[in-house]
């Protein structure tokens, strides 16, 4: 939540500012801004709305400066206006901050400050850290980045910051606790940057500040990293895997759709190297050295949020199955605050795509600070979600743009699919043949990916017919009720439309009083397990005359008679049917909410990485 970019070099910053906003455009996008420093004159430039709401704001202004920062919102404290807009000034008008994150005793510093003579102008928290940092340099006659330093060491709670001094025209400090910051070297110019996708055309060479750190830039002396408590670091610099393309539209209208039809190069991303047809094995490179923590465990715990917690549930079902071991599945933000059991025989598996999810890491310390295991599944190389679980698989889809998750989920399910596997395999549940063929049947998922992506033409059609529902239903059995949570999220999300997903079963002990002839009903029925059951649920929506949309097994003749619509998806073993059958849900959400004029890539009140609780 919150994007926050920085430059600093020989160039004029307002270019590379405004592209790094556009890139860091799906983590908040309800007012924007930027602070340019010229000599030792300091502007800022913010206004409500998108960052193409500040370019126009700016025609005509004043842009020059070689360094600068920018930050697009997602407003927490104080709503989306011109005044709450970062970067926020000091009352001396020497310092201008970008924050992203949340400062929790803000109120108090707010009152003592206040004392002090201190105006405000905005309701947020972060112009209190402008004047709290500003406050300090005058009193303690230090510099910047001291009083940065002390400025942090009596603040609660999530900070990414970059601070400009006009009185230290050459300089700019950068400090992260609990939300991300990526610092770029290039050749004789810096960036900072809530991750890399603002960086990676200007240089690969990046360092992700540690929590605590401060990291001051200065155009003689380069990048000091240090931390709160004074200590000096040296820089850990890592090379970035992102390439460019992966970071633009490449033709499609929205990167939503873009992402969708990545699908089966992105699932084959997060098999490469994993699964060996040949060897017939599975090999997860991260969590070699755990392979028997997951053996021996006695039962497994998975937590996430949204999106994530729908993976983590097929997981559930997977683990079971494969590996016989007990798994709960838990939001993070109810596992958090819940005093649950764990202790250091559970393994937790944490899955995010962003790997900054701030419930989601705080899952995390609770399990590990009692001593579980914590195995990661994130997206994001080198977030903070990879950097404290134990150990981790990344899910290698390539960087997710689009604030609705698609890509992500597959990626995220074939990850899991993979652990599962390998260690129904290694306990010896999995028969040799069964194991086989099941990697078999995986690695013919990619491909018929592709054939259920074939099908939009017609999920257009189905789509342009229910376009202006006002409810709908998701029914799924198995390991297709995640699929029908999924498809719902994906629905509400992005078109504004009520949709709820159910366990088909569970439809009788309440929602079946809404279905009336208005009301579409999304069922996937292809064959398998709960096959015929889930055909009687259709036979019930039928009866009240609800209109039905089913995902069913290639050929399938029986629901084609009872069904409005059906929608038919390649044979796979049960526990590979999540793989195809979201795949039409993503792709009807997507053309009912171009439909109904909706912005795909960002959705209102939405934003792609929660680092707020
Ligand atoms: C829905 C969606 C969200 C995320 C959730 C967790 O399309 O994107 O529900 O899945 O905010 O985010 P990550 O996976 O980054 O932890």
């Amino acid at each position: 939540m919150c994007g926050i970019v920085a430059y600093l070099g020989d160039k004029e910053a307002y270019p590379i500012l405004i592209n790094g906003l556009r890139r860091l455009e799906y983590r908040g996008y309800d007012s924007a801004g930027v602070a340019l420093m010229n000599g030792d004159v300091l502007t800022i430039h913010k206004c409500q709305g998108k960052v193409s709401d500040l370019e126009s704001h700016v025609v005509g202004k004043s842009l020059s400066g070689s360094i600068g920062i920018g930050h697009t919102r997602w407003a927490t404290h104080g709503p989306p206006n011109d005044v709450n807009a970062h970067p926020h000034r000091s009352t001396s008008g020497d310092l201008a901050l970008i924050h992203n994150g949340i400062i929790e005793n803000y109120a108090s510093i707010k009152e003592e400050l206040g004392h002090r003579g201190h105006i405000f102008q905005s309701d947020t928290d972060t112009e209190v850290l402008v004047h709290l940092i500003d406050d300090i340099q005058r009193t303690e006659k230090v510099d910047l980045a001291e009083a940065v330093r002390l400025a942090l060491a009596s603040v609660v709670g999530a900070y990414a910051i970059v601070v400009l001094d006009s009185k230290e025209p050459d300089l700019m400090v950068a400090a992260r606790k609990s939300s991300p910051l990526v610092i770029g070297i290039g050749e004789g110019e810096f960036f900072c940057a809530s991750d890399a996708t603002p960086i990676v055309e200007h240089t690969k060479n990046v360092v992700y500040l540690e929590d605590g750190e401060i990291a001051v830039i200065d155009r003689t002396n380069g990048l000091k990293i240090r931390n709160v408590k004074n200590q000096e670091k040296t820089p850990f610099i890592q090379e970035l895997e992102m390439h460019l393309e992966t970071l633009e539209k490449g033709g499609y209208d929205h990167f939503m759709l873009k992402e969708i039809n990545e699908q089966p190069r992105s699932i084959r991303d997060s098999m490469r190297g994993r699964l060996n047809l040949a060897k017939g094995e599975v090999v997860l490179g991260g969590i070699k050295d755990y392979e028997q923590k997951f053996v021996n465990a006695k039962r497994i715990l998975i937590v996430g949020c949204g999106t994530s917690w729908h993976a983590g549930m097929v997981g559930e079902y997977l683990f079971e199955e494969f590996a016989r071991i007990p798994v709960e599945v838990e939001y993070a933000s109810e596992f958090r605050y819940r005093n649950p059991i764990v202790n250091e025989n559970d393994l937790v598996i944490a899955i995010s795509q962003s790997g900054e999810t701030a419930d989601t890491l705080a899952a995390i310390e609770l399990a590990k600070n009692r001593g579980a295991t914590i195995i990661g599944i994130c997206n994001v190389v080198g977030s903070s979600i990879a950097r404290v679980t134990h150990a981790g698989s990344y899910t290698h889809a390539g960087p997710e743009i689009g604030v609705a998750s698609t890509k992500a989920f597959t990626a995220q399910v074939t990850v899991l699919t993979l652990m599962a596997l390998m260690v129904g395999q290694k306990k010896g549940v999995l028969s040799g043949s069964n194991f086989y063929r099941l990697l078999n049947e995986l690695d013919a998922i990619p491909e018929k990916v592709q054939k259920v992506l074939a099908t939009e033409a017609q999920i257009k059609y189905i789509a342009d017919i229910y376009k202006d529902a006002t409810n709908a239903l998701y029914l799924g059995r198995g390991y297709s009720f995640p699929v029908a949570l999924e498809g719902a999220l994906k629905l509400k999300e992005i078109s504004y439309i009520h949709a709820e997903g159910y366990p088909a079963a569970e439809m009788k002990h309440g929602p079946i009083a809404l279905i009336d002839e208005e009301m579409p009903v999304f069922v996937i029925a292809t064959k398998g397990a709960s096959y015929e059951k889930v055909v009687s649920n259709i036979q019930e929506v039928k009866a009240r005359k609800g209109k039905i949309i089913a995902i069913v097994t290639q050929g399938d003749s029986v629901v084609r008679e009872l069904a409005d619509h059906v929608i038919e998806i390649p044979e796979t073993p049960d526990a590979l049917v999540p793989l195809l059958s979201v795949i039409p849900f993503q792709l009807i959400s997507y053309h009912i909410a171009v439909m109904r004029g909706c912005n795909v890539d960002q959705p209102r009140n939405l934003a792609k990485s929660v680092t707020v609780e």
